[in-house]
């Protein structure tokens, strides 16, 4: 089975007796080394999709799988663990905590899952996005893609299989988001991950090795990039 597979998903939201359909019938299978680039006009049901595929929240019907776990039937601690371990979160606004250094911030998550030498691995991935040097900087004293640098080092340090990345380019500068969508194409080729990554950026749907375009809920279409292109 692929390592993420949503089988016949919907998601309905309950707001003041309205319902909502934010997903309807959505299947998708992605598996290890897959960029997919997630795109439609705004409300079309891409951060749910994100939150769903992560185990944050679960469908109103249809099955999400991560890792071959039914993420619906997951006790709390099940739930925590595969988060945890299994999932790494990028978002548009970094989220930073700003009384924590560059280091600490990455060692954060690494801390609060036991694991032992939290600063060794914060580093080795503070090196991977090239912000060792800034380590023992606070957030305010970085820019724009250097916090989502600091972030990414974050989500990659428990060493998860799949990346959510919801806009991450959505507050950088253009050559910014270059810089940081070829680092996320790097981070997918060389360990392996998976990225989930919604986007308003054409560019960052170029560089995608499959776009899944939304519309009012439903998958409208999946284009794969032809490898005449890479
Ligand atoms: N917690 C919630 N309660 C009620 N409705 C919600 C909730 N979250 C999302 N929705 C609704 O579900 C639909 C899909 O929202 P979603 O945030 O997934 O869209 P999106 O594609 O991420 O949009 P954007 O590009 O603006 O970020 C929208 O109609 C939204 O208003
Ligand atoms: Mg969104």
């Amino acid at each position: 089975m692929a390592f993420l597979r949503l089988d016949h998903v919907s998601k309905h939201y309950l707001t003041d007796g309205a319902r909502v359909a934010a997903l309807h019938d959505v299947s998708l299978e992605v598996d290890c080394g897959d960029f997919v680039a997630l795109v439609g006009r705004s409300g079309c049901g891409k951060s749910t999709l994100l939150n769903l595929a992560g185990a944050m929240d679960f469908p109103t019907s249809g099955k999400v799988y991560l890792d071959g776990q039914l993420t619906s039937g997951l006790s709390d601690s099940g739930l925590a663990k595969i988060r945890r371990e299994k999932v790494g979160f990028i978002f548009q606004s970094f989220q930073l905590l700003p009384a924590l250094s560059v280091a600490e911030n990455v060692e954060l998550p690494l801390l609060l899952a036991g694991r032992g030498s939290a600063r060794e691995i914060a580093i080795e991935s503070l090196e991977w996005v090239e912000m060792e040097a800034f380590a023992q900087r606070m957030p305010y004293q970085l820019s724009g893609g250097q916090m989502q640098r600091v972030a990414i080092a974050r989500a990659l340090a428990s060493g998860p299989r799949l990346l959510l990345a919801d806009e991450p380019t959505g507050n950088l500068d253009s050559s910014t988001s270059e810089h940081i969508l070829a680092l996320l194409r790097r981070i997918v080729d060389e360990k392996n991950t998976i990225l989930l990554m919604a986007t308003h950026s054409a560019e960052a749907a170029r560089i995608a090795d499959t776009t899944v375009t939304l519309k009012d809920g439903r998958v409208l279409d999946v284009s794969v990039r032809a490898a005449m292109q890479e």
